[in-house]
């Protein structure tokens, strides 16, 4: 039998663990042809999580058993809080973990009365894009997208991200919170 998974903040040595879970679940990208290369694409390092826990913006999902099975690495930017990366063992994705995780940065963005949580992604990709949607997330026009985003999804682009498949997505934190 499964053993539970529960929601957390994460802890400073939570840290350790994404760089493997971030790797092995972006072997979902090999079912792509043109994206396959994207499982073996560099990951965020370790370091860069540490001020986002210390902040207080990341979450895991932890089994009882296994230990950290997933994370979201978030940052606060004025009122919105930017999701920088999330990921799930593939052991543990389609169990409601992702969506787990996002509630609960959606509850800390609504709590923190943020105005959105912004994020960018594949678009099309099923994992991706149509999962946010699902989840309430709507497409930032492009004409619409503030100097921020347009930056982030510029500097995705200079690291070789088709510029074209990528867009950013927003959500208002009461949507997924209440
Ligand atoms: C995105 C991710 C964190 C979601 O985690 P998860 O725990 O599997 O998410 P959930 O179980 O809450 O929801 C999964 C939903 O996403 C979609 N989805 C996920 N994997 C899918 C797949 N292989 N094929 C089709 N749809 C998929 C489905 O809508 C699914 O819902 P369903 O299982 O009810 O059909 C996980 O897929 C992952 O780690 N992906 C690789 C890294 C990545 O792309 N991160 C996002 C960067 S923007």
């Amino acid at each position: 039998m499964d053993s539970p998974v529960s929601i957390h903040r994460a802890t400073l040595g939570d840290a350790a663990f994404f760089p493997d879970i971030e790797r092995a679940s972006g072997e979902l990208f090999r079912q792509l042809e043109e994206l396959a290369w994207i499982a073996d694409d560099d990951v965020m390092a370790e370091a860069a999580h540490r001020p986002l826990i210390a902040a207080g913006t990341v979450w895991v999902a932890r089994d009882e058993k296994a230990g950290v099975v997933g994370f979201l690495s978030a940052q606060r930017v004025g009122r919105v809080l930017h999701v920088w990366q999330m990921a799930v063992s593939p052991s543990h994705q389609r169990r409601g973990l992702g969506r787990a995780l996002l509630r609960a940065a959606a509850v800390f963005a609504r709590d923190a009365d943020l105005e959105a949580i912004t994020l960018t992604t594949f678009l099309e990709v099923p994992w991706n894009e149509p999962f946010y949607a699902g989840l309430g997330f709507t497409r930032i026009p492009e004409d619409a997208l503030d100097d921020r985003l347009r930056e982030v999804l510029a500097k995705e682009a200079q690291a070789g991200l088709p510029r074209e498949r990528r867009c950013a997505l927003s959500l208002n934190p009461g949507v997924l919170a209440d």
